[in-house]
């Protein structure tokens, strides 16, 4: 949808929180059969940050959420929505906003978690745009938060090179001017089983027989989540761009969900975009789920790669399988 005459919303406030601890790709090859070598040549990633026994998704998203209400000038008790999309909750319920809620002190805000995989944080940004342009809300915090690391499996290497943890958030508020210019989500149920845990819920519950099986770890076609990477992420930015008005020429920075330097690289290539449009950072996080479009958009705005003006464009894919892309006109919090 193009969001060109109603009220608007404007990312107000930017945050992202990672463990200290660093997993290189020696440190893997340490662990299970790989190279640095392959490692950095076929996924891009360097290194990742990897929670310790004691910290769990909460606490990484209410460190980002505290940012981002510190970067916008808003107290939480301003608060009246905290979405938190993440596909490692703390637990099953409560929903790990309501945790973040607590910890931060945000008395006056509704609370839900999202799950939508990587895609998690555009949906995030979408619900909260739609919640407040309809009047009902006026300030949400959208965390996308996920620590991979605890539900991967550290002797398949087909999975634990890409993954690490992190949050990413973004406080949103309602303006009378264009902040979003676009946005679309989009899903396919078909591809449940790409990209999934088998167990642990109703359908498998935990046993010792799930254990056993290890259906409590992630499972990935990675070949076939690559292909639809490249051909979603193309299809959805185009999608906004052709809403908005817009061509690629007219994005000041590309902003994909961080899990393979060769997705990302392939798709910019589609869309014609210079490598200098192009933010990446999987180099030093590696795959962080809901939380990668956050942590890379926080990293951008407070280095000054993006200003005022600007115009950024979102793109994720995830499990389920979704998708979500989204143009956010950038509000110079300075001159506002
Ligand atoms: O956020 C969404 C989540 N997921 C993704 O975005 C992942 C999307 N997929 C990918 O990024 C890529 O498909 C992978 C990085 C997962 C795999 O790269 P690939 O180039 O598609 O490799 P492949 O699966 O075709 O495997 C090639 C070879 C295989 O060996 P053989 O059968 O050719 O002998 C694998 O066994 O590489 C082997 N391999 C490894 N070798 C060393 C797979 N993982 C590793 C590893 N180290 N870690």
């Amino acid at each position: 949808m193009t969001n060109g005459n109603k009220r608007n919303v404007v990312i107000k406030g930017t945050g992202h929180a990672v463990p200290t601890r660093v997993l290189s790709n020696f440190d893997l090859e340490k662990m299970v059969d790989t190279s640095d070598e392959w490692i950095r040549t076929r996924t891009g990633i360097l290194r990742r940050r990897i929670a310790d026994e004691h910290t769990a998704t909460s606490d990484l998203a209410t460190e980002a959420g505290r940012l981002a209400l510190e970067d916008g000038g808003v107290s939480p008790e301003q608060l009246d929505l905290i979405i938190v999309a993440t596909i490692t909750p703390d637990m099953f319920f409560p929903a790990t906003s309501c945790l973040v809620q607590k910890n931060l002190g945000a008395w006056g805000a509704a609370c839900y978690d999202l799950s939508a995989g990587c895609s998690g944080l555009i949906y995030g940004l979408d619900m909260a745009m739609h919640s407040i342009t309809s009047g009902a809300y006026n300030r949400a915090l959208i965390i996308g938060a996920d620590c991979l690391s605890k539900i991967t499996n550290f002797q398949d290497r087909t999975t634990c090179v890409l993954f690490g943890d992190g949050a990413g958030a973004c406080l949103v508020e309602g303006a009378d001017r264009a902040g979003v210019l676009a946005s679309y989500l989009g899903a396919d149920g078909r591809g449940w089983e790409k990209l999934l845990i088998r167990a642990g819920g109703s359908r498998h519950p935990a046993s010792p027989a799930t254990l056993e099986a290890g259906w409590h770890y992630i499972e990935m076609c990675g070949n076939d989540v690559f292909k639809f990477a490249v051909r979603i992420m193309v299809e959805a930015s185009l999608k906004v761009l052709a809403d908005a008005g817009l061509e690629p020429e007219d994005i000041d920075l590309f902003i994909p969900h961080q899990a393979n330097i060769r997705i990302i690289e392939s798709a910019a290539h589609r869309l014609k975009l210079k490598d200098t449009q192009v933010y990446v950072n999987v180099d030093e996080y590696g795959n962080t789920s809901a939380a990668s479009i956050g942590i890379a958009l926080d990293e951008a705005a407070r280095s000054g790669r993006i200003k005022g003006g600007d115009r950024v464009l979102l793109v994720g894919f995830g499990a389920g399988l979704t998708w979500g892309a989204m143009i956010i006109e950038w509000v110079d919090k300075d001159n506002d």
